[in-house]
């Protein structure tokens, strides 16, 4: 596996391989990998000719006050990893490389990026959209890979394609969770023992609506659902609901009932101090 820095460097092998007509999978990450990301890796693999793995913490899309200092990153666990499914590139450019002085273009998704973590995360997807962006033009992908498990982020960023003619095919990868069910993230490494069972809150109410919806004979008012699921979290301690609603899969909009495209999604705080989201479809298809 080839370790690339440069943005001009990725430009060139990638243009390189299309010249001898191999396909591109590029798998967008910011690091810290965990078998989540592995997952998304080992599909790429399976569905291209070339994977290029890009590991870049992206400042753009933290907020004021949230963890881009503390963000977890060990390159040479990453590489090692990455390695070990079969990565061709792993492409780590530097903040300055990618954002060099006078840069201030913004791509932004206006109404799929505002709500849900865009309400509490202002700014938070048009960062995430401007740094994806670059990446399809420096590595010029024909697919790229995304996981349900930033759900708003998928959505976002298969507007962005299709609003934008992108000739890059946007694949969703299911959430990969641990034995415990709660969703694989690199934020985890925040949680001490107990936190990880408060967090399992999140799981307890994919669960819990899931149970609700097989059990009900009528289509259930989504804001009901929502109601009991807020009383659950909330009862665990330490754990906050930030929001927890039921969306259509496609627009995001709130749902009046809920049908075969609902998804829940929610995020939660665990001791005020580690946000953690999750999300799921609740009708079995
Ligand atoms: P990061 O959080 O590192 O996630 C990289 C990719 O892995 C994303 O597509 C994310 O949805 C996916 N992923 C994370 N945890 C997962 C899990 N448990 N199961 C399946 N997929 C999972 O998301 C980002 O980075 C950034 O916002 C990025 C897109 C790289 C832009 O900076």
């Amino acid at each position: 596996m080839k370790l690339v820095q440069h943005p001009a460097e990725m430009t060139e092998l990638a243009t390189l391989w299309r010249d001898e007509g191999r396909t591109i999978a590029l798998v967008p990450t910011m690091g810290s990998f965990h078998a989540g990301h592995l997952a998304l890796m080992r599909q790429a693999r399976q569905l291209s000719d070339q994977v290029v793995v890009s590991l870049f913490v992206n400042p753009i899309q933290f907020g004021p006050g949230e963890d881009l200092a503390t963000y977890p990153c060990d390159l040479q666990k990453d590489m090692h990893l990455a390695a070990s499914v079969g990565v061709d590139v792993l492409y780590a450019p530097l903040a300055a490389d990618m954002y060099p002085p006078g840069f201030q273009t913004t791509i932004r998704v206006a109404e799929l990026g505002k709500g849900l973590c865009g309400a509490s995360r202002p700014g938070h997807f048009d960062g995430v959209c401007t740094v994806v962006m670059k990446l399809f033009q420096q590595a010029s992908p024909h697919l790229a890979i995304f996981g349900e498990k930033d759900f708003q982020q998928l959505a976002v960023i298969r507007r962005m394609a299709r609003d934008l003619d992108l000739p890059v095919a946007i694949i969703a990868h299911p959430t990969v969770r641990e034995k415990s069910g709660l969703a694989m993230s690199s934020r985890n490494s925040y949680l001490q023992e107990e936190e990880i069972e408060q967090a399992l809150c999140l799981y307890r109410a994919i669960c819990f609506a899931r149970e609700m919806v097989k059990a009900s004979t009528v289509p259930l008012v989504a804001a009901e659902v929502c109601s009991k699921i807020i009383k659950n979290i909330q009862s665990t301690p330490g754990c906050d609901v930030e929001y927890v609603e039921i969306v259509d899969a496609d627009s995001l909009k709130s749902c009046e009932t809920v049908n075969k495209n609902s998804r829940l999604i929610m995020a939660v705080r665990v001791n005020r101090k580690v946000r953690l989201i999750d999300n799921a479809g609740l009708v079995e298809l």
